[in-house]
């Protein structure tokens, strides 16, 4: 039996959905803990694609049970619709379980999110326009509605004309944009009610009830470390916590109870939205990575901003969710590369530092400092060992892991389940705390 959580190490988009649905294949439950419909993750298997944006990546296998956690915000509308889609390609949906007590995104929270963006101008967040922020701003103020308020009309009628009409005065007040009629909302929202109410339970006794079954248990996380409320590139995050803690909150499970912690990073690193990425290539080479890594965005469709590997960032999110080993995607972008650059540490106003600042501002001020490895100019696509890789992928692979100095478990070369090299067992090799009592690195990348 392990519990076992899955996290993106950089700023979202690292491959979590493969990673997830190929960890799958060996857990009996597998559960979203945070974020919303803001989320894109794409799963391929025997070439068919699955964009999924709430329903657990874990869903493609008919006896793993999904669950949508307590700390995710639920957008009911895209969440049916993920539902009908699953359904059209006849993958059964009956063992998806939403959490009663996660929070409902409404119509004026994706108005609201779009209006201030706009709003910002200069100074916007480049969000999803998902209506996430204004949700769990709803949560943290006390007004937000909840599963469990959906599934009890009377409650919800009276519930909803009261916020609506307090929502209609920010609408109209601060935005100049028109009301929203109280009696469409109430009935568009009571029909979800309906669609969605087989699968609403206390998911957190489910998952008490899986734990003291010692069956296996994957927690999903969405976005990515540097995209976290509180230890991302604030403001320039989600209005959750991607990283490992969030895990614990976001299901209602204790932190004891989790065996081990899996980062999913990319090769390379790419970003959607503002904010500051100190690696970012403008110019032929990011557009090279750009359109080999066919890097747009799986829910907005907005181009990535695409830079070198950062290995200070890879180091902060080893350490900020105890990460026991990861999982590198998407190696094979950099296949064509004479040459590959991976920043070792930032300059700060003239001064060296291999730690990620607390400062955005001061982030914004880092300048990387690039160690420049040579390029391997083979395909990898068809590599699965790594006896199979030439000998610079190898060095790069090890280069990042002594880096980071966490041990590389899977090398993902395509999007595909099979384009995957499991160095280690992810779940069950040693732990990383484990692997250097005496604070040296071992052997990072089981060679
Ligand atoms: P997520 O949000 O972390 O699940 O990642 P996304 O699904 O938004 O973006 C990752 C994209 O890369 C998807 O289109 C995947 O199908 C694709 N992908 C995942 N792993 C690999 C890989 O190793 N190589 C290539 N070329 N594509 C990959
Ligand atoms: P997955 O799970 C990449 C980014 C947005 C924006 C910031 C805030 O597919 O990795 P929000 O709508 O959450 O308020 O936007 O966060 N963002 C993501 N970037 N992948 C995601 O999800 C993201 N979800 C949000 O682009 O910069
Ligand atoms: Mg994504």
């Amino acid at each position: 039996m392990a519990n076992v959580i899955v996290i993106g190490a950089q700023w979202g988009d690292e491959g979590k959905g493969k990673i997830t649905d190929l960890l799958s294949r060996s857990a009996d439950v597998v559960v979203r803990y945070q974020g919303g419909v803001n989320a894109g993750h794409t799963i391929v298997v025997k070439g068919q694609t699955f964009k999924l944006h709430l329903i657990p990546s874990g869903i493609l296998y008919p006896n793993t049970d999904c669950i949508i956690g307590c700390g995710t915000v639920i957008d009911p509308q895209i969440l049916i619709a993920e539902l009908d889609q699953l359904k059209e390609l006849n993958i059964s949906t009956d063992h998806l379980l939403i959490s009663e007590t996660a929070h409902v995104t409404m119509p004026y929270h994706r108005l609201i999110d779009q209006a201030s963006e706009e709003r910002r101008g200069s100074h916007k967040i480049g969000t999803t326009g998902r209506g996430i922020g204004p949700t769990y701003a709803d949560k943290s103020e006390r007004t937000g509605i909840r599963v469990l308020d959906l599934m009890d009309p009377d409650g919800l009628r009276e519930q909803l004309e009261w916020t609506i009409n307090y929502k209609n005065v920010i609408l109209e007040k601060l935005y100049n944009l028109p009301p929203l009629d109280p009696q469409e909302v109430i009935e568009q929202y009571l029909g979800y009610a309906e669609r969605l109410r087989p699968h609403v339970v206390d998911t957190s006794l489910k998952i008490s009830d899986a734990i003291q079954r010692r069956r296996n248990i994957l927690f999903e996380g969405a976005q990515g470390t540097l995209l976290d409320l509180d230890h991302g590139t604030y403001p320039y995050v989600t209005s959750s916590n991607p990283v490992a803690g969030g895990a614990c909150v976001g299901t209602g499970v204790g932190p004891t109870m989790i065996d081990r912690v899996i980062g999913v990073s990319k090769a390379y690193t790419t970003r959607v939205g503002e904010g500051p990425f100190p690696t970012e290539l403008d110019g032929e080479l990011g557009e090279l990575l750009c359109d080999r890594g066919a890097e747009f965005g799986t829910t907005t469709g907005r181009k990535r901003r695409c830079g070198w590997f950062d290995a200070v960032i890879g180091r902060y999110a080893v350490r900020i969710n105890g990460m026991d080993c990861m999982a590198l995607t998407k190696l094979d972008v950099l296949d064509e590369l004479e040459e590959i650059k991976v920043c070792v540490a930032y300059d700060i106003d003239g001064q060296r530092s291999e730690h990620f600042p607390t400062s955005s501002r001061q982030f914004a001020r880092c300048r990387p400092i690039y160690k420049t490895l040579p390029g391997w100019k083979v395909s990898t696509t068809h590599c699965r060992t790594l006896e199979d890789l030439p000998q610079a992928a190898l060095d790069y692979l090890k280069f990042l892991a002594e880096l980071m100095e966490v041990p590389i478990a899977i090398v993902s070369l395509g999007a595909s389940r099979d384009q995957t090299i499991i160095v280690e067992d992810p779940i069950h090799g040693p732990k990383r705390a484990l692997l250097h009592p005496d604070g040296t690195p071992a052997t990072l990348l089981s060679a």
